[in-house]
């Protein structure tokens, strides 16, 4: 009985696998860049790279002269080495933003003047205020074909003012993000440093092919609340090869906050990471949620090295968001030091107003977890499910954390249900009950139209 599982529970790891290469097949296959015909540098349109000067003008005329090359195979913006002071500003399609090593472009600290736009649609409202929120420091819009890259160049936010802002309450909208792209489809981030996010760093939202790789990201442990990568309503992202510490959760996978974005209704969805090695100190290296309203799902994470936080994997929801967080296949992790290895819970989060649906309960279902090494691990698994909603196939499998001294409980489940094998310390009777198991793989295993128990074994193998 218990083999014949696991082998579906492999069988069943290869086929989201096979999906997840499928969503997340740029990070298969390494994108070829098109060298773009024209190239231009800052220096053409005024820039003055001494830290002092205010930028944004030359960045904003520098853009509008590169749009007329975006039927003439795109062109590139070259920013030479220096200390580039800028606001915000927006990119256009076919584009590339190139950063030479020892350029570094610097946001304004001062809040007066940045402008303020609409709340995104999925959230109805800013984060953190009410209303509408900062402008992030550089903008896609709708855009085709956008790539920021460089030779390792610097996109430094100077977060201090606006962490101080945050933290005494006195914000008067949302913080900007460091980099936002909306609604916008081929989009490349790689080969550079980002310092000091406001907020997030990199935040995708409403795109489709997005490949960001070969970056660094970091802001200091204490910032509040900066994220890495902030996937949201995207599909088809390949995140590899990045290095991340940040103050809360290094990548964070989300799809809008309960009414709003169950109404818009853009999920996350085929996402493939691997090779990152993150680190977040007050929050999850890998964050899925809270606002996850319009679902997340078909989510392949490999390799992956998570060291120094508070959480390693944790899923998030809350009564009142709805929506779906399934076919999710975390496999060899390794982690050092991390307060919660694994978690899932139904209470945590906030809501945008009193206008969200009680009753609108998310649904966790499909979770495979598995070939997983931690070390100086304080609670090994912490599960709390909804009552009306329990979590749902939740699959552990050769997971082995030594857990530290201070480790008074290893695993805490409520309203969970799944299975596990060769997992130590041993997790709590929820996760190990096969019968819950079998049906609901089997389910699945039909729904995908396959058969394929011994092939995929012979595969994995
Ligand atoms: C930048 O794009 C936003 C839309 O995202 C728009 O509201 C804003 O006016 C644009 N700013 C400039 C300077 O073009
Ligand atoms: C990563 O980016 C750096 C510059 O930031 C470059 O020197 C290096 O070759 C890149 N590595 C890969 C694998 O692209
Ligand atoms: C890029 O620069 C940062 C410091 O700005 C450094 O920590 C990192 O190692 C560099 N990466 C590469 C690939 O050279
Ligand atoms: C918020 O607005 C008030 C009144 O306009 C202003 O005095 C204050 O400096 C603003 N705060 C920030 C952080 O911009
Ligand atoms: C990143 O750097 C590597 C090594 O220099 C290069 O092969 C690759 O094309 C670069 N990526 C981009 C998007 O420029
Ligand atoms: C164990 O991890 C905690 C953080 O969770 C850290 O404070 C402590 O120094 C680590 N101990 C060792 C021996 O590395
Ligand atoms: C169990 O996971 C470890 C990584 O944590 C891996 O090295 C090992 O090969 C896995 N064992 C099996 C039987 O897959
Ligand atoms: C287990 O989790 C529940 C709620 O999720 C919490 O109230 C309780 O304190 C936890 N128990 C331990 C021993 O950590
Ligand atoms: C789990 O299994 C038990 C006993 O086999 C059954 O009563 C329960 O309904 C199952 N729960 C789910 C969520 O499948």
């Amino acid at each position: 009985m218990l083999v014949a599982l696991l082998l579906l529970v492999l069988a069943l790891s290869n086929e989201v696998r096979v999906n997840g290469e499928r969503g997340g097949r740029q990070c298969g296959a390494n994108p070829s860049l098109k060298p773009r015909p024209h190239s231009v540098s800052i220096l053409e349109f005024g820039a003055v790279g001494d830290g002092k000067t205010l930028n944004t003008l030359a960045f904003q005329n520098a853009i509008f002269y590169l749009k007329s090359f975006a039927d003439k195979g795109g062109a590139q913006l070259y920013v030479p080495p220096g200390t580039w002071l800028t606001q915000s500003f927006n990119l256009t399609s076919h584009l590339t933003l190139f950063l030479e090593k020892g350029a570094v472009i610097i946001g304004s600290q001062d809040s007066h003047h940045w402008d303020v736009v609409d709340p995104l649609p999925s959230y109805g409202r800013g984060l953190e205020v009410p209303g509408g929120r900062y402008q992030s420091l550089i903008n896609g819009y709708k855009l085709q074909d956008v790539v920021i890259t460089g030779n390792n160049g610097t996109i430094d936010g100077m977060g201090l003012t606006w962490w101080e802002s945050f933290r005494s309450h006195s914000l008067n909208y949302s913080r900007p993000h460091l980099v936002e792209f909306v609604a916008s489809n081929d989009v490349v981030v790689s080969n550079l440093t980002f310092l000091n996010a406001p907020a997030y760093n990199i935040h995708p939202v409403y795109c489709s092919n997005v490949h960001i790789h070969n970056i660094s990201i970091f802001a200091p442990p204490e910032s509040p609340y900066t994220v890495g990568i902030v996937p949201d309503s995207s599909d088809n992202v390949c995140i590899e090869d990045c290095t991340i510490a940040t103050g809360y959760d290094a990548i964070a996978l989300k799809s809008g906050w309960d009414e709003y974005g169950i109404a818009y209704g853009r999920p996350t969805e085929n996402v493939h990471i691997r090779r990152v090695h993150l680190q977040a100190s007050y929050g999850s290296t890998l964050a899925f949620g809270s606002d996850m309203s319009g679902g997340i799902s078909n989510v392949v994470v490999e390799d992956a090295h998570l060291y120094n936080s508070k959480g390693g994997i944790e899923f998030r929801t809350t009564r009142g968001r709805g929506g779906y967080m399934k076919e999710i296949i975390i496999s060899d992790v390794e982690m050092k030091n991390i307060d919660t290895a694994i978690s899932a819970t139904g209470y945590c989060g906030s809501h945008p107003d009193d206008k969200f649906d009680p009753n609108a309960l998310p649904l966790l279902d499909h979770f495979i977890l598995q070939d997983m090494i931690g070390t100086n691990i304080t609670i090994a698994g912490s599960f709390a499910g909804l009552q009306e909603s329990p979590f749902t196939n939740i699959c552990l499998s050769n997971i082995t954390l030594s857990v530290n001294y201070a480790s008074s409980t290893t695993w805490n489940c409520s309203n969970v249900f799944g299975f596990s094998d060769s997992v130590f310390p041993k997790p709590c009777s929820d996760l190990d009950n096969p019968s819950n198991y079998s049906s609901s793989y089997l389910s699945m295993l039909s729904m995908k139209g396959k058969t394929m128990v011994s092939g995929s074994v012979s595969m994995k193998k």
